[in-house]
């Protein structure tokens, strides 16, 4: 049976993810800032012994390695990584740019994505099918803003920012047989994406966990989009 970690499990597209694993059986780390207040997750962990709640924040190295070692006295593998957590700061303009709040969108969206592989690689090694899977999304993509100008400095530049660490993990993990990849999930409802998006989040998880299931290493290095599609970057 798969085992899976997801960041930022507690809401959005998240917590869709984690819903739907755990009617499969697939054993599911659940990370969110805040055990204690996240009684969704709580809720179904008590009913489920395949949902395991962390204590995850991201940007936080001592947090990131406090969770690879309780997860490693649990289980030797983790097949597969998804770096879904992420911030998204609204700016109008250059005028609202502030370097604490790049700095802070740079910390959650980039950084923690990097120590999460940092500090999980060893894990997914295991893994007889490794996948790394980084939310991403269409506004990482320079090529989208030549017709259209979406989403904010802070966080466009982060997106992008993580799909070059995208490709270059999949170029350093391929000799380890990981596949990596960023996926676009697509506009969602979710406190991010705001109530006039196109998808449920529960639609957004159900195409990327399908997508996710059939990665192979012949994948690695894709920006892919939640249909399956090439996405470009
Ligand atoms: N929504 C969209 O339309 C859309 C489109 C393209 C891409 N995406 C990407 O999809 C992913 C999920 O987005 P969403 O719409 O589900 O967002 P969301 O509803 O705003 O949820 C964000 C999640 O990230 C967590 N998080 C924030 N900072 C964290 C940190 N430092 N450490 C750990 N967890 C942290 C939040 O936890 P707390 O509850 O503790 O804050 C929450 O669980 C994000 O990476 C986003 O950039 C979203």
């Amino acid at each position: 049976m798969t085992t899976f970690l997801i960041t930022g499990a507690n809401r959005g597209l998240g917590w869709a993810m984690v819903q739907q694993l755990v009617q499969t059986g697939a054993t599911v780390y659940a990370g969110c800032r805040s055990p204690k207040n996240s009684f969704n997750l709580q809720g179904l962990a008590a009913k489920n012994s395949n949902i395991k709640v962390i204590q995850l924040d991201v940007s936080d190295e001592n947090s990131v390695l406090e969770a690879a070692k309780r997860v490693s006295t649990e289980t030797d593998t983790i097949d597969v990584l998804i770096n879904n957590a992420g911030i998204k700061l609204d700016e109008k303009d250059l005028q609202d740019i502030s370097a604490d709040r790049v700095q802070k969108t740079m910390n959650v969206n980039v950084v923690g994505p990097l120590l999460m592989a940092k500090h999980f690689v060893g894990l997914l090694k295991k893994s007889d099918h490794p996948r790394l899977v980084n939310i991403s999304g269409r506004l990482a993509s320079v090529l989208m803003l030549e017709d259209k100008t979406w989403g904010s400095y802070s966080y466009n530049a982060s997106k992008a920012a993580m799909n070059v660490t995208t490709r270059m993990m999949a170029h350093e993990l391929k000799a380890d047989g990981i596949c990596v990849v960023a996926v676009h999930p697509g506009w969602m409802q979710t406190d991010m994406g705001g109530a006039s998006a196109d998808l449920e989040p529960s639609e957004s998880a159900k195409s990327v966990l399908g997508l996710i299931a059939n990665l192979t290493l012949a994948d690695t290095n894709k920006f892919l989009a939640y249909n399956g599609e090439d996405h470009p970057w």
